[in-house]
């Protein structure tokens, strides 16, 4: 199998023209972080076409800056819950929160490999104000106290839809009232490797109480019974920021540059309290309960990507954990009661978390482990397939098939050498 031309097919087969859909049916339309990772993919092959990748999902931008993480550009019923569930009344319909902000680290990827300048530039020049809006939003509706950590309301925007870590704010999250409803993921993926039926409850019980304050984001956080902090998210986000700062410095936008760069400082100085010398790496915090939380996933192992501090600690980490399981980088801890090698974010290995993590960890330099990150995802994919997810202890594949981000990131892994 040639791994480049199989992975750009996948890309091609789930292609709809001006956006990608991750999967064919469990996931039918544009999602926010899967469409950015999968434009580094598309890349390599047609510069054009990935940039359109993310100048749409750009399009459906909320006239607060929110970029949400759903975008429904076609009817379909294979997926809950769809746009009459999240009623957020646009003409095109989204959902109403977002997902992590990738898109500034790929934006300045994407324009530093590009061949064509010129339209790398107008396209970047478009982007710029756009992803800043977007940045300052998070800071204003998610961080009203102004700390520098920005809060997730909901665990979809994590991407880490039922890591370990959400378990005890989930405890403040009520079921009563959620309106009955059918869920259509079982029927494309097994149900062994999904979220559960209580966590999905409670999925729906945020959605319903964000639509009955009209996603109006300024009361949102506060209103909230789940507000917790991602040091995964918080350090994407400070990454884009730091990637963004420079490219507007590139480009000569000045103003921007300084906007950003302030953004990106403030959250990695508060990033230092999420760090834990018990685990030797980054933990979740709950802002409404007031306490960390003691979950070792690997939302705390991707703030390599943004905060390079701990870096030989984390490195040192990866390498324990490597221990306990075959295939890095599982997201939960193997060595600990709760992780569970087929359930989606409580134990199997992601390629596009390897992605961030490797990318972050030879940036830092901490490149050895980084190759191993990367020599296993290619293992995986061999064994495998291109997956949604993996078993990391017996590289079985799960959750949705010919995976468009599993394919983007083989292509990242295979075709640079310096990531
Ligand atoms: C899902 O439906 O599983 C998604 O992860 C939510 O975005």
């Amino acid at each position: 199998m040639n791994k480049i031309s199989e992975a750009y097919k996948i890309l091609q087969e789930n292609d709809r023209g001006h956006y990608t859909i991750p999967t064919k049916g469990l996931y039918p339309f544009q999602w926010n972080w899967d469409s950015c990772l999968t434009a580094l993919g598309f890349s390599y092959f047609d510069e054009a076409r990935a940039w359109r990748e993310i100048q749409t999902l750009f399009v459906h931008q909320w006239e607060d800056g929110m970029v949400p993480h759903i975008v429904f550009h076609e009817h379909d019923d294979g997926y809950f819950p769809g746009p009459e569930v999240w009623d957020t009344g646009r003409e095109i319909p989204t959902s109403g929160i977002t997902q992590p902000p990738v898109a500034g680290l790929v934006v300045r990827r994407i324009f530093e490999r590009a061949e064509n300048q010129e339209l790398a530039k107008h396209e970047a020049l478009k982007l710029l104000p756009k992803i800043l809006a977007w940045h300052e939003w998070f800071y204003a509706n998610r961080d009203p106290q102004r700390t520098g950590l920005v809060a997730l309301l909901h665990p979809w925007e994590s991407g880490r839809d039922n890591s370990v870590d959400w378990d005890e704010p989930f405890d403040a999250v009520p079921t009563e009232g959620v309106e009955p409803y059918e869920r259509r993921d079982t029927q494309h993926a097994d149900p062994e490797h999904r979220p559960t039926k209580g966590q999905y409850d409670r999925y729906i019980y945020l959605v319903q109480l964000f639509r009955s304050l009209n996603w109006d984001n300024s009361k949102l956080h506060d209103a909230s019974p789940f507000r917790v902090i991602d040091p995964g998210f918080n350090a994407i986000l400070i990454r884009s920021s730091k990637d963004m700062a420079q490219l507007a410095q590139a480009l000569g936008e000045e103003t921007m540059s300084n906007k950003f760069e302030l953004l990106a400082q403030k959250g990695e100085e508060a990033m230092e309290q999420l760090w834990s010398e018990k685990w030797e790496q980054y933990l979740c915090y709950d802002r409404a309960a007031d306490a960390f939380i003691d979950s070792p996933s690997v939302g705390g192992i991707i703030p390599i990507i943004g905060v390079d501090s701990h870096a030989p600690q984390i490195a040192r980490r990866l390498e324990h954990i490597a221990q306990h399981c075959k295939y890095l980088v599982p997201s939960h801890d193997p060595s600990t009661l709760e992780f569970n090698s087929l359930r989606y974010w409580r134990g199997p290995s992601w390629l596009i978390v390897n992605y961030l993590v490797a990318k972050g960890l030879r940036d830092s330099g901490q490149s050895e482990i980084a190759a191993k990150i990367i020599e296993h995802s290619i293992e995986l994919i061999e064994k495998s397939g291109f997956a949604e997810y993996y078993d990391p202890i017996t590289a079985e594949p799960c959750g949705g098939g010919r995976f468009t981000w599993t394919a983007a990131m083989v292509i990242e892994f295979l075709k640079t050498d310096a990531l």
